[in-house]
């Protein structure tokens, strides 16, 4: 539980407010680098609340730059992006990617007015297939960009699978991400028999938290008894501000984001990648959802057609509040937990059902929620350290500390967990930490 000062602390994100400085000191991931083109028309987004024009100049530099004209307040959506800059429609007033107000045509030559105007234009930069937005105080000399290892393989090592807007606040969307115990209901078959294709199963639903602090933020892994004495692990970082790297396999470790819009809106990725393999599926969000009920899919399921005049047009849901999420019964019946038709809405649905800012004043948390309760503690310890003494937030500074890796197997009885995985969790080995395998379960029916 969360007294009301502290749930605002943690929700609310707006410049000025101790979150929203916080988030202003990392990278923020903002879209697919082919959504906007060099010279191509500007793109509505919406990122901690404040509203921005993601574009390209003619050299393809990305930029997110501040949607209102300085002069009247007319939208420079409408405007023209040419020659090296945005130009206003209403009286032709240019603008470069740094926020210089470049031309002024409507004013006199003699003027120098257009020198002394300059706007809200943030830095802007490609990695890893997103245009990532720095939006902290120091422009001149933004840190490095996090250095995920998704970002330096290959393109074929790496599938950006998920991507929707959730109804809901940032941090009900992270602590879903970082609540293990919930696998097992959630988005569980009914029928341990039947194809994993209907959702995960494990006989034991509680398990055994190991957390251990880090410079990033949080690595922990939740240990299940086998019956031979060995141990079933699966592991977790929480990177801050917005992490959440959950349980990987030899298939591929996956990401989850959760870029804060504003208080109420949060912009969900999803991607995959392998250190050394090429990853299967399609390389961007499928909107596919499976013919049969029961049947789960690892996008998120088919989105609105462009929203015109709002913010992210084109990444609105089509399956939501209004719809059950697709909730299918005979499904709920026969098949698994929800009958929701992918792990993702099934998430949505939930995450979205506690309200657009989930009061924690009223919830009442038990042992298993030991690693919501952690990581809340350093978000909002690192908050209070930022706005009391200026202390650079968590791996804030150290992009390096960003390549990281999850991983579910199986540890030997009395064989430490971190010493048996973290070679792979380091990333100081490409092998997969394979273990025993105590009932020789192939890992995809878990
Ligand atoms: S409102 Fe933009 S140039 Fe006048
Ligand atoms: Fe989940």
């Amino acid at each position: 539980m969360l007294t009301r000062e502290e749930n605002e602390l943690l929700s609310r994100v707006g410049a000025g407010t101790p979150m929203g400085e916080l988030m202003r000191r990392y990278w923020i991931p903002v879209n697919y680098t082919w959504e906007a083109e060099p010279d191509g028309q500007p793109i509505r987004v919406r990122i901690l609340g404040e509203d921005l024009l993601a574009w390209r100049d003619t050299n393809g530099t990305p930029a997110f730059t501040q949607e209102r004209c300085p002069h009247r307040g007319a939208g420079l959506y409408f405007g023209r992006n040419e020659e090296h800059g945005l130009r206003c429609a209403y009286h032709g007033w240019k603008f470069d990617v740094d926020g210089n107000c470049i031309e002024m045509p409507n004013e006199p030559t003699s003027s120098n007015f257009k020198n002394k105007l300059k706007i809200t234009s943030y830095k802007g930069t490609d990695f890893g297939g997103i245009t990532w937005a720095y939006m902290g105080p120091d422009q001149e000399n933004p840190p490095g960009v996090p250095q995920f290892e998704w970002g330096l393989v290959p393109e074929e090592q790496r599938r950006h699978n998920r991507r929707f807007i959730y109804q809901c606040n940032w941090m009900q969307g992270l602590e879903g991400e970082l609540d293990s115990t919930h696998l097992f209901f959630l988005h569980s078959r009914l029928h341990p028999e039947d194809d994993p294709k209907y959702g995960s199963y494990h006989p034991e639903h509680s398990a055994t938290f190991h957390m251990q602090k880090t410079d990033y933020g949080l690595l922990y892994g939740a240990a299940r008894p086998e019956s031979d004495g060995s141990s079933y692990w699966r592991t977790t970082h929480f990177l801050f501000p917005f992490y959440g790297m959950f349980p990987g396999s030899d298939n591929g470790v996956p990401l989850s984001i959760y870029v804060p819009i504003d208080d109420e809106y949060t912009m969900h990725f999803g991607l995959q990648w392998h250190p050394t393999k090429a990853v299967k599926g399609s390389k961007w969000p499928s909107q596919d959802l499976a013919d049969e009920p029961g049947v789960l899919v690892d996008g998120s399921g088919p989105l609105k057609p462009e929203q015109k005049g709002t913010f992210f047009p084109n990444w609105w849901s089509a399956v939501g509040p209004e719809t059950d999420f697709h909730m299918n019964l005979e499904a709920k019946k026969t098949r698994n937990f929800t009958g929701i038709p992918a792990i993702r809405l099934q998430d949505a649905a939930l995450e979205w059902s506690m309200g657009p800012i989930m009061d924690r004043t009223k919830e009442h948390l038990g042992t298993a929620d030991a690693v919501i309760i952690r990581a809340r503690r350093q978000i909002l310890a690192a908050a209070r350290a930022l706005e009391e003494d200026g202390t650079p937030p968590p791996g804030s500074e150290n992009p390096e500390l960003y390549k990281v890796r999850s991983c579910t197997s199986f540890v030997a009885p009395g064989e430490d967990w971190q010493e048996a995985l973290g070679d792979w969790h380091y990333a100081r080995t490409t092998e997969y930490p394979v273990g025993p395998d105590s009932q020789g379960v192939p890992r995809g029916n878990r």
